[in-house]
């Protein structure tokens, strides 16, 4: 059994990566008498590109019919991800929505496997289970009344075409800096960060735990 983590942060042991790995534990745990592999995949370890739009995936007869066309260094990521039994994506909010590094990467791993039939179905070879975690720097108030969660359901609805329904979770108010006094941050303050990095973040953790159980489970 083989699960992956695919990390959309630059940072790779931070917010985004922490919660991916309270997951794979999680998943790893409620599988204990199987043989299971877990993976965290950092997007922003490889050179890569969004879909070029060259249709090879979609074209009639075609040698890349369903597949992604495009050689570069995710070619084999997408390869290897194919066959897997869960896939966990995890994303800091950028300007509202998921970086640009796991907007490619979701451009190569979704557009391929989506029919332009009447139902837009999807070929993907494998309907694994999948989750996302969400970080990010606003409350949870803030978020609902922005309405990024508009934003993020446009980007589980693709997942869900292509794949499964995913298993969602944010975790909100999230620490950014190891040292808030060496940047200027005027509109929040350390202390209340400090505290929910203190009281929110743990709990958060043992939610990313349960989510990845519940994943395999
Ligand atoms: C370029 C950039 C843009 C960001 N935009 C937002 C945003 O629009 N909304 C928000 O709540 N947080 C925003 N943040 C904060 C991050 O989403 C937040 O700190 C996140 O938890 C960082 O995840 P990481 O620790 O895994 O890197 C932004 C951070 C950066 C670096």
């Amino acid at each position: 059994m083989k699960i992956y983590a695919i990390n959309g942060s630059p940072r790779k042991n931070n917010n985004t990566a922490t919660l991916l790995k309270k997951a794979l534990q999680g998943a790893k745990q409620s599988v204990k008498n199987k043989e299971v592999q877990t993976e965290i995949i950092n997007l922003y370890d490889y050179n890569y590109t969004g879909c070029k739009s060259c249709f090879a995936c979609k074209r009639i007869g075609g040698k890349s019919y369903g597949k992604c066309a495009v050689k570069d260094d995710i070619s084999e990521v997408l390869e290897k991800i194919s066959d897997a039994d869960a896939l966990i994506f995890g994303s800091p909010v950028y300007l509202s929505s998921i970086t640009g590094q796991l907007k490619s990467f979701l451009e190569r791993l979704t557009f391929p496997y989506l029919v332009y039939d009447n139902s837009y179905s999807s070929i993907a070879p494998k309907k694994m289970p999948t989750a996302f975690i969400y970080t990010m720097n606003v409350k949870e108030d803030v978020m609902k009344k922005i309405g990024y969660e508009f934003n993020f359901r446009m980007i589980d609805g693709f997942i869900e075409k292509v794949f499964t329904k995913p298993l969602v979770m944010y975790s909100n108010d999230t620490y950014q800096f190891d040292d808030y006094s060496k940047y200027k941050v005027e509109c929040f303050s350390e202390e209340d960060k400090a505290k929910t990095r203190k009281n929110q973040f743990p709990l958060d953790c043992e939610k990313a735990f349960k989510l990845g159980e519940i994943l395999i489970k």
